[in-house]
């Protein structure tokens, strides 16, 4: 059995979700792959906290450099979330001759020039499925399976908090802040909620999208952004009496000068495919000029369909290693 040593960056959230994803499917996942993968090291600093898992206390350190100049080490997975340090201990992983496995839509939107030619430069493998609508596997699809398209337009549920809220908000008459507070205990919400509520977490997905789906690099700060902290009952109660449902909207499309973008709360007809998107759901509806129209939908947020992204691309690298 193929042997993979894991550096993994950052032990919260979604890398509690990917340890035991990893346990849960261990079996499995040597029975398919023929890889036994292993969290050898662990940049963290809160070494005690409870995450109804036990870790060796050896496995946990404080120096990136021990993860990046360690030759056991194959694979970095980095789970800080943040711009920084993530970039930079991505650049320097990279640097170091490791590919790197990232969730961190925060970083990759402020520095994909930077991380993607890093990888180029060094020759390991940049991946970052989950960055983008949590558990749906459409960074694969776009940059792999579609790549005989030519796409023209995108429009998404990127943002499994947002959506969460205004689903129960519509469906069970519920406060926008009581239901923030749900989502932030069951692992949807940012560290800070606010890049959620007011749409910047969606628009790092929408340039994360642009760069890969049309090649065109603009910055999230470039993209007309409004979030739903404004969204009312009355505005909810408003759309209903129209047959619409309020849905936090990222669009991209090519215009004859370039590709305009927004993220907005939007009213959708409840006939529209996108209307049905609930919870934390998320979905991608992409037109291809071969394909044609493309819905991919599923979990956007939670560890576990985020883990389920971050070791899909970790299998994926393994795969390739000597
Ligand atoms: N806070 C994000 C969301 C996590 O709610 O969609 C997944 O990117």
């Amino acid at each position: 059995m193929k042997r993979i040593n894991i550096g993994l960056l950052g032990l919260g959230n979604i890398g509690s979700g990917t340890y035991k994803v990893l346990e849960l499917n261990r079996k499995h996942i040597e029975a398919t792959t023929g890889l036994d993968l292993r969290i050898a090291k662990i940049l963290e600093l809160d070494t005690t906290r409870e995450r109804g898992f036990a870790v060796g206390p050896e496995k946990f350190t404080q120096d990136p450099e021990a993860i990046f100049a360690d030759p056991d080490i194959d694979i970095v997975i980095e789970l800080l979330g943040g711009v920084e340090p993530a970039t930079s201990h991505m650049l320097a992983a990279l640097k170091a001759g490791k590919s790197v496995v990232t969730a961190n839509k925060a970083a990759l939107a402020e520095n994909y020039e930077a991380l993607t030619e890093a990888a180029k430069a060094s020759g390991a493998q940049l991946r970052f499925e989950a960055s983008v609508g949590g558990g749906i596997p459409l960074v694969g699809a776009i940059t792999e399976l579609l790549c005989a398209n030519e796409f023209t337009e995108i429009l998404g549920i990127l943002n499994g908090t947002t959506n969460y809220i205004l689903t129960k908000m519509a469906e069970e008459g519920r406060a926008y802040e009581e239901v923030l507070k749900e989502a932030q205990a069951l692992g949807f919400a940012e560290a800070d909620p606010t890049a959620d509520v007011e749409g910047h977490d969606v628009a790092n997905k929408l340039s994360i999208l642009m760069s890969i789906v049309f090649g065109t690099r603009v910055r999230p700060e470039g993209i007309p952004t409004r979030g739903i902290s404004q969204i009312t009952k009355k505005d909810i109660e408003e759309a209903e009496a129209e047959g619409c449902v309020i849905k936090l909207l990222a669009s991209a499309f090519k215009t004859a000068d370039g590709v305009e973008c927004f993220v907005q709360p939007t009213y959708l007809n409840k006939t529209h495919p996108l209307a049905d998107v609930r919870n934390e759901f998320n979905a991608l509806f992409i037109k291809g000029n071969a394909v044609d129209d493309l819905m991919l939908y599923g979990k956007g947020a939670g560890p576990f369909p985020t883990a389920s992204a971050v070791l899909g691309d970790a299998i994926a690298i393994a795969k390739t290693l000597p």
